[in-house]
């Protein structure tokens, strides 16, 4: 919904001009326009899909950078080399825009940092504005920068009225819903989140049947899950929902990423299968969108770094970490931490975050271990994975799973994972964590 217009305005503006105004984006493999900036800012690399107008003051390699226009893979190649010469005099002004990963750290909003945040999978699925706000302005006020939330809500019957759901699947048929009690409500997660300078991770797809998922499109399409990567009507179908998420948020500085799933997993099949997957809707999501940043949101699995040939580190589920991360439309690494499901010790988590770790720094991307959570003694189990997570090179950031708060409706979903804003686990695992990271 923001797209159409403030790309007229864009448009319009550079035809006046001939030159893009500060922290707009001057180059990139899908971009045509002018790749001069304003007098005073430079056009500076940032990856393969996206160069942007940065200020100048700093920056030694001007000429190099203006000169790298549009498609060719030579001048791909010859921005890269740029941008290796002046990352250290520009970091902080490169990153005004939208977040980047920046070697094996994130950098919001000019500030290249280690990062919390949490996850709520509900947010998108309250119809009272004023319970986003709540949620959003606790969530600021406590630093934590970045919400994971679900994009996705499909069903195969329409629900009764009032209850949201963002897609139906039905005999082969996907009918976005747009309305009220569609993805209007992820437009206010969103606008709220740009009102209180929140960065979301937007997911498209559930491997879990939890607000329809997989299981959803193979009810609609058949098939069957571990064949739902490679079936052409289902790919069609996610494909389409995922141009109609990212064309209403493509502009805005509130997404941190686009996240192709929660979960993903082909038990039993080839890590080639969600590699491919992988591979190629990273290069559509890229396509769509050169300007931000694109994850997995697999739980991590498949890592021959430091494996105790324990069942998280073994291929079983279809994926192998190291590889997925290679993929060069993936921005960084995803990983979960649940000892209480994967039959682990509490105490074999700081390996499985300090392997993931090594196995970032190794690629040259960050981790962001985006989910883990226990159902007791969360502050006692909790705060020393924190603790080895912000110790540990390659990891860049961790959200505990979930958040919770009081709002109009009572106490926001509880799974027995849930962190509560304001309790003494709240303390322990936010502030306390927060003033350690500094
Ligand atoms: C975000 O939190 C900071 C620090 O508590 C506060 O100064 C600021 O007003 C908050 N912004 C919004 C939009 O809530
Ligand atoms: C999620 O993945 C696992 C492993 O492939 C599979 O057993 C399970 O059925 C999937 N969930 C759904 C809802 O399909
Ligand atoms: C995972 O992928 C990496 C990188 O491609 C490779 O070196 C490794 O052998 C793979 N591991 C397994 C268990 O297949």
């Amino acid at each position: 919904m923001y797209t159409m217009q403030s790309l007229a305005i864009l448009f319009l503006a550079s035809l006046v001009s001939a030159q893009v105004a500060p922290y707009g984006q001057c180059g990139g493999s899908s971009y045509t326009g002018t790749t001069t900036c304003e007098a005073g800012w430079v056009c500076q690399y940032q990856n393969e899909w996206y160069s942007q107008c940065v200020a100048a003051t700093g920056t030694t390699t001007t000429t190099t950078s203006l000169t790298t226009s549009t498609t060719t893979k030579v001048s791909t190649t010859s921005t890269k080399t740029t941008s290796s010469t002046s990352t250290t005099s520009t970091t902080a002004s490169s990153s005004t825009g939208f977040p980047i990963a920046n070697g094996l750290e994130f950098t919001i909003d000019g500030e290249t940092n280690y990062y919390a945040g949490t996850n709520s999978y509900w947010i998108g699925f309250l119809t009272d504005n004023d319970d986003v706000d709540l949620v959003m302005s606790h969530l600021n006020e406590s630093d934590l920068r970045i919400l994971r939330v679900w994009g996705f809500n499909d069903v195969n019957t329409v629900p009764s009225s009032g209850t949201v759901y963002f897609q139906l699947l039905t005999d082969g048929t996907a009918t976005i819903n747009t309305g009220a009690d569609g993805l209007e409500r992820l437009d206010y997660v969103v606008s709220s989140a740009e009102a209180h300078n929140i960065k979301l991770i937007i997911n498209f797809v559930n491997n879990w049947s939890d607000y329809g998922g997989m299981a959803a499109y193979v009810t609609a399409y058949g098939g069957t899950q571990t064949g739902w990567y490679t079936n052409d009507d289902i790919q069609t179908a996610y494909r389409n929902y995922i141009q109609a998420v990212i064309s209403r948020y493509s502009d805005s500085p509130a997404v941190f990423a686009w996240e192709l799933a929660n979960e993903p997993r082909c038990q039993g099949c080839d890590t080639s299968v969600i590699y491919d997957w992988v591979a190629s809707t990273s290069a559509y999501i890229k396509s769509l969108d050169a300007n931000h940043m694109v994850c997995i949101g697999d739980e991590g699995f498949g890592l021959d770094t430091d494996s105790d040939g324990s069942y998280p580190y073994t291929i079983g589920e279809g994926l192998n970490f190291t590889m997925n991360l290679g993929i060069d439309t993936i921005d960084f690494g995803t990983f979960h931490l649940y000892p209480d499901s994967w039959g682990t010790t509490y105490a074999w988590g700081d390996g499985w975050i300090t392997a993931h770790g090594a196995a970032c720094a190794a690629v040259g991307k960050p981790c962001l271990l985006e989910e883990y959570g226990v159902t007791s003694n969360h502050c006692a189990v909790e705060a020393p994975w924190q603790q080895t997570a912000l110790g540990t090179t390659g990891v860049a950031g961790d959200m505990f799973w979930q958040y919770g708060d009081s709002i109009s409706t009572g106490e926001s979903p509880d799974d027995g994972n849930t962190i509560y804003y304001g309790t003494s686990d709240f303390t322990c695992l936010v502030t306390d964590h927060i003033a350690a990271i500094g």
